[in-house]
C-alpha cells in the first residue's frame, strides 16, 4: 500500500486529484473512473476539476461507474446516487452522462441489477482508477462487515451505524433506506488502481484497521491490502491511530522526486 499523509488537511482532496488524475494520463483518453460519493471525496471532485480548468486534464471521453445506490428511492430523490453523482461528478468534471453509470436501485430491477452492472463494467474494460472515502465502520462502497472478500456487485442490508451515519442527508433516519445496491469487494479489487481518501479523526480507527489490522471481513477496506496498486492519502487527523505513521512519513519523503506528488 503507498500511504501519504498530508501535514496540510486541506490539501487531501488535491493530493488524491493530482494522483487519479497521474493515472488517468497514462491510460488515456477513454479512462475509466470508478467514483465514490459520501463527503471524503467530494475535495478530489473539486480538485480534478481544478486540473482540467487549467487545462491539465480533460475527461470528455471518459466513463465512471458509480460504487454503490439506495434501493427503492423515488427516481431524481436528491439523495439517490444517481443524483449525488450528477450534481458532484459528472457536471463539475464535465463527463459525458451517457458514459456515466450507476447501479440501479429500484426494486423492478433488483433481480438483475447487480449483473448488469457487472456486465457493463466489463464491456468498458474494466476500470482504471477507483476512488474510495470509508465508512467509520471500515465499509467501503455500502460493503458492510462480513461481506464476502470476493463479492461482486449485488443487493446489501445498510447496518444501523450506517443508516445513523447517513441520516444527515435525509430528513431522519426513518427516511434511510435499508438496502443499497454496491459494488462487492471483488469488484472494487478489479479496479487497476484504487485512491483512498480520508480526513479526520472519527475516520482514524477505520483507516488503521485498513492499513495496519488484519485482512477480515469485519473491516472489508482492509481487503485492499491484497491490491497491488492501492493508495491511501489521508491528513494527520486521519492518521493517529497508525503505528508506522512515523516510517509512511519516510518512505514518502525518500521517493524520487519523479514519483511524488507535491505534498504542500
Ligand atoms: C457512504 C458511501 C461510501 C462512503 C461512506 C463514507 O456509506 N456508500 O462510499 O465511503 O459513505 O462517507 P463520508 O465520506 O461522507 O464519511
Amino acid at each position: 500500500m503507498e500511504i501519504i499523509i498530508c501535514p496540510v488537511a486541506d490539501h487531501v482532496g488535491q493530493i488524491a486529484a493530482d494522483k487519479v488524475a497521474k493515472i488517468a494520463a497514462e491510460v488515456g483518453p477513454g479512462v475509466v473512473l470508478g467514483v465514490a460519493t459520501g463527503s471524503s471525496p467530494l475535495s478530489t471532485y473539486d480538485g480534478l476539476a481544478k486540473l482540467i480548468a487549467e487545462g491539465k486534464l480533460d475527461l470528455s471521453q471518459a466513463s465512471a461507474f458509480a460504487l454503490d445506490e439506495y434501493v427503492g428511492l423515488a427516481d431524481g430523490h436528491p439523495e439517490s446516487y444517481h443524483e449525488v453523482i450528477r450534481r458532484t461528478v459528472t457536471k463539475p468534471l464535465g463527463l459525458d452522462p451517457s458514459r456515466v453509470h450507476v447501479p440501479d436501485g429500484s426494486l423492478g430491477g433488483l433481480a438483475s441489477t447487480g449483473e448488469r452492472f457487472e456486465q457493463a463494467i466489463a464491456a468498458a474494460g474494466g476500470v482504471d482508477v477507483q476512488i474510495l472515502g470509508i465508512g467509520a465502520n471500515g465499509h467501503i462502497g455500502f460493503n458492510e462487515p462480513t461481506s464476502s472478500l470476493v463479492s461482486r456487485t449485488r443487493v446489501k442490508t445498510l447496518t444501523d451505524r450506517t443508516r445513523q451515519d447517513n441520516a444527515r442527508f435525509f430528513d431522519s433516519l426513518d427516511e434511510v433506506p435499508r438496502h443499497a445496491v454496491t459494488q462487492g469487494l471483488g469488484t472494487i479489487m478489479a479496479a487497476r488502481h484504487v485512491v483512498l481518501v480520508a480526513t479526520g479523526e472519527a475516520k482514524a480507527d477505520a483507516i488503521a484497521h485498513v492499513v495496519e489490522g488484519p485482512v477480515t471481513a469485519m473491516c472489508p477496506g482492509s481487503v485492499l491490502q491484497m491490491h497491488q496498486f492501492a493508495t491511501v492519502v489521508i491528513d494527520e487527523a486521519a492518521a493517529l491511530g497508525l503505528r508506522l505513521a512515523d516510517y509512511y512519513k519516510r518512505v514518502y519523503d525518500s521517493l524520487p522526486a519523479w514519483q511524488k506528488l507535491e505534498l504542500s
